[in-house]
């Protein structure tokens, strides 16, 4: 009896193992069935106003003399976006985008731009950063609300920790930690 289950076991595993092949090729159900990937990064964004500034107030309760530090002011950037701490670390992409001081009592930057890839690994993709910014705090988390490219439908969130900051020029380098889902 044993004997006759072996062929019937063997046809079921080839029959499984024909499916999953399937599955697997057919890339737009694969994150249905397999779940979306999740994706961990480090960046880091070179947000300088002084020397090549790279960060402007365009608005704000005092113009385009506004700082950064009062509430109201709007800042444009097309930050560095490199792979270690250093100004001169390799380029990854850009930051681009706004972020507004939006708390009365300038505590709060609320980030509202697009990192747009341009390494290797890459290159193209865009993720979509959006959240509050506490800057006061060691820690602060922000959300990864979209994406495009490799990275389309992806949510997640970074860790922002402050690396490097300078108070009278408000030059300051930010560490990302990424942790994001995607298809
Ligand atoms: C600004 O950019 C120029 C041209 O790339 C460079 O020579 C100069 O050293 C840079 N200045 C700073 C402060 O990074
Ligand atoms: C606005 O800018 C002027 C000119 O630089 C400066 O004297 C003044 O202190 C600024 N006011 C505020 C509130 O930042
Ligand atoms: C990224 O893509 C652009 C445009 O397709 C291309 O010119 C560039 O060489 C690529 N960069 C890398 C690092 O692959
Ligand atoms: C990034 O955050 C994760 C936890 O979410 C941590 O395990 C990892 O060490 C962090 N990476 C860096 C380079 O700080």
């Amino acid at each position: 009896m044993a004997k006759s289950h072996a062929p019937i076991a063997l046809i079921t595993l080839v029959k499984l193992l024909v499916l999953f092949f399937v599955m697997t090729m057919m890339g737009g159900l694969d994150g249905q069935i397999l779940g979306p990937k999740e994706t961990h990064m480090v960046f880091y964004l070179q947000d300088w106003e002084t020397g090549n500034a790279t960060s402007v107030p365009v608005a704000g309760t005092n113009g385009t003399l506004s700082s950064v530090l009062n509430f109201g002011t709007i800042m444009v950037v097309d930050d560095a976006v490199t792979d270690g701490p250093d100004r001169q670390s390799k380029q990854v992409g850009r930051a681009q985008g706004i972020y507004v001081n939006s708390a009365l009592d300038g505590s709060d930057l609320h980030l509202l731009f697009s990192v747009v890839f341009t390494n290797e690994k890459y290159n193209g993709s865009t993720l979509e950063i959006q959240g509050a910014d506490r800057f006061f705090l060691k820690y602060r988390e922000v959300s990864v609300v979209a994406g495009t490219g490799l990275f389309r439908y992806a949510q997640g969130h970074a860790v922002l920790e402050t690396v490097y900051l300078d108070l009278p020029t408000l030059n300051a380098v930010i560490k990302f930690n990424v942790t994001v889902h995607h298809y």
